[in-house]
């Protein structure tokens, strides 16, 4: 798979009209604009990026922030960056990005077509090249279908081109657009224990109420499949996010010293976002055989 980039060819190949369109997003990215009866999308090529998510009459349901950069070589802040082969700082070499090797390169696309009833998929590809290699010493395909109507699903399925086993973490990094974190709940990791990493790497247990935000908070809750709420009584709605094939959740708000500290995030945003995350890494990162394929999948309802 190469990247294909002329906004023309990428329209003539793969538009649907009224439906789908390739068209300069900002900073001329090109992005996928979906516009379905049952809701509207974005998605950028740079990083298979989901940058945003609504349905009509609904506000959006994800959060991007307005001084994420879209820049070659650097990820976009907020939607859902995909994240692999490594999760968090890279566990060999500090010089790496953070979260992996895929949120900041530019992907193809492999198909866009009608899903069902008001539903369109998108098909979004990244294989292995000289570049990623260099950090990354493994072939691999990804393939990410992102499936856009009443409800957002995002399938990353990971393909072992090697001749030896791959071992790699991954994350759908989603950022939500709450009312005001301060009175969020998330409900569905009640009695799952978790690290927190402001707190030393602790490991905690959750009781048996929902989690609610008043400091930093970045949370791997381990060893859960289970469907999280996200409670919100300013938007007045509930979110719900399910997932397959993931077996760690991260819960991520930066508060308001580590938000004045990216210089890719609005100092005073981070009440209105709250990130929900698809995770397989550390003790759960996966591997996989030559020739296998593993899928994770977050679905946002
Ligand atoms: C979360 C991590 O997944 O991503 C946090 O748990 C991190 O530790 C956050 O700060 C944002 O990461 P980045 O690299 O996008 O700034």
């Amino acid at each position: 798979m190469t990247a294909n980039t002329s906004l023309q060819d990428l329209n003539t190949r793969f538009a649907i009209p009224g439906v789908a369109a390739i068209v300069a997003g900002e900073k001329g990215l090109p992005m996928i604009q979906i516009t379905t009866p049952a809701a509207e999308a974005h998605i950028y090529l740079h990083g298979a990026h989901v940058a945003h998510y609504q349905r009509p009459h609904e506000p959006p349901i994800l959060y991007m922030d307005k001084a994420s950069w879209f820049e070659d070589g650097k990820p976009i802040r907020g939607g859902v960056p995909v994240i692999f082969p490594w999760f968090g700082p890279n566990p060999n070499d500090a010089s790496l990005p953070a979260h992996g090797l895929v949120r900041q390169r530019q992907w193809s696309i492999l198909s866009i077509a009608h899903s069902g009833h008001d539903a369109v998929a998108v098909e979004l590809g990244f294989s292995s090249n000289e570049q990623t290699r260099q950090s990354f010493p493994h072939d691999f395909e990804l393939r990410y279908k992102v499936t856009v109507g009443k409800t957002l699903s995002m399938a990353l399925t990971v393909t072992n081109k090697s001749d030896k086993p791959l071992t790699y973490e991954c994350a759908l990094h989603t950022y939500f657009r709450v009312g005001d974190i301060q009175f969020t709940t998330v409900d569905g990791l009640q009695g799952v224990s978790y690290y927190s990493k402001v707190e030393g790497n602790k490991v905690f247990q959750t009781g048996d109420h929902p989690i609610t935000f008043t400091a930093e908070t970045d949370r791997v809750y381990l060893n859960t499949r289970d469907v999280c709420v996200i409670k919100d009584p300013i938007l007045n709605r509930r979110i719900l996010v399910e997932k397959e094939g993931s077996l760690n959740t991260v819960v991520w708000n930066p508060w308001i010293a580590k938000a004045k500290a990216m210089p890719d995030f609005t100092d005073d945003a981070w009440p209105i976002m709250l990130c929900i995350e698809a995770v397989n890494s550390h003790f759960n990162a996966q591997t996989i055989q030559p020739a296998e394929s593993r899928t994770m999948t977050q679905i946002v309802h």
